[in-house]
C-alpha cells in the first residue's frame, strides 16, 4: 500500500508526459491533413460545421432538413441574376432585415470561394 503510494506520482508524473506527446503529435497530425480536402458546394451548404445551410432548408438530398428557413428549390427561377442570390447568402440582412438567417460570408462563416460554390450548388437546384 505504502510503495503504491509512493509510487503514484512518479506514475502520474509518466502518465501526463505521456499524455502530453500524444496529444502534440495528434495536433501535427491534424494539421497536416487540414488543407488536403476541398469540399464542394453540396458538402459545404450540408455540413453542420461549415454552410450549416440544412438546418434552417429543405435541399434535395439533405436528410433532415429543418423549416426555418423556405426549401432551396428553384433558385434559378426565383433569382433570374445570380449575383442576386449570392448577395442573400453572403448577407441575408440586406434583403431580409432581421433575418434569423446568419450572414454567411460577411461573418465568416464562409470564405468568398465556399459561398460561391454553395451559390453554384444551390442555383443548379
Ligand atoms: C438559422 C437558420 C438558417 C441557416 C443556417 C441558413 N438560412 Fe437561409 N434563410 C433562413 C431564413 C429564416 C430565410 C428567410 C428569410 C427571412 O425572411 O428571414 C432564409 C433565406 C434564404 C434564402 C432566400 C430564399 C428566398 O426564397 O428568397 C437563400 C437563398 C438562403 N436562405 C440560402 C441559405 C444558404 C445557402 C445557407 C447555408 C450556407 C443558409 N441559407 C443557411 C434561415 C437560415
Amino acid at each position: 500500500m505504502q510503495n503504491f503510494a509512493l509510487g503514484t506520482p512518479r506514475h502520474l508524473a509518466f502518465a501526463l508526459l505521456a499524455g502530453s506527446l500524444a496529444l502534440s503529435g495528434y495536433a501535427l497530425a491534424a494539421d497536416e491533413k487540414a488543407p488536403a480536402k476541398e469540399l464542394t458546394g453540396k458538402e459545404l451548404a450540408f455540413d453542420a460545421s461549415k454552410g450549416n445551410c440544412l438546418a434552417c432548408h429543405m435541399i434535395v438530398g439533405g436528410d433532415q432538413p429543418g423549416t426555418m428557413g423556405p426549401p432551396l428549390i428553384a433558385m434559378k427561377a426565383r433569382y433570374p441574376d445570380r449575383q442576386a442570390l449570392f448577395e442573400v447568402v453572403w448577407d441575408p440582412r440586406h434583403k431580409f432585415p432581421n433575418t434569423a438567417m446568419p450572414p454567411i460570408g460577411a461573418y465568416g462563416i464562409l470564405s468568398k470561394d465556399e459561398v460561391n460554390k454553395v451559390v453554384d450548388f444551390i442555383y443548379g437546384l
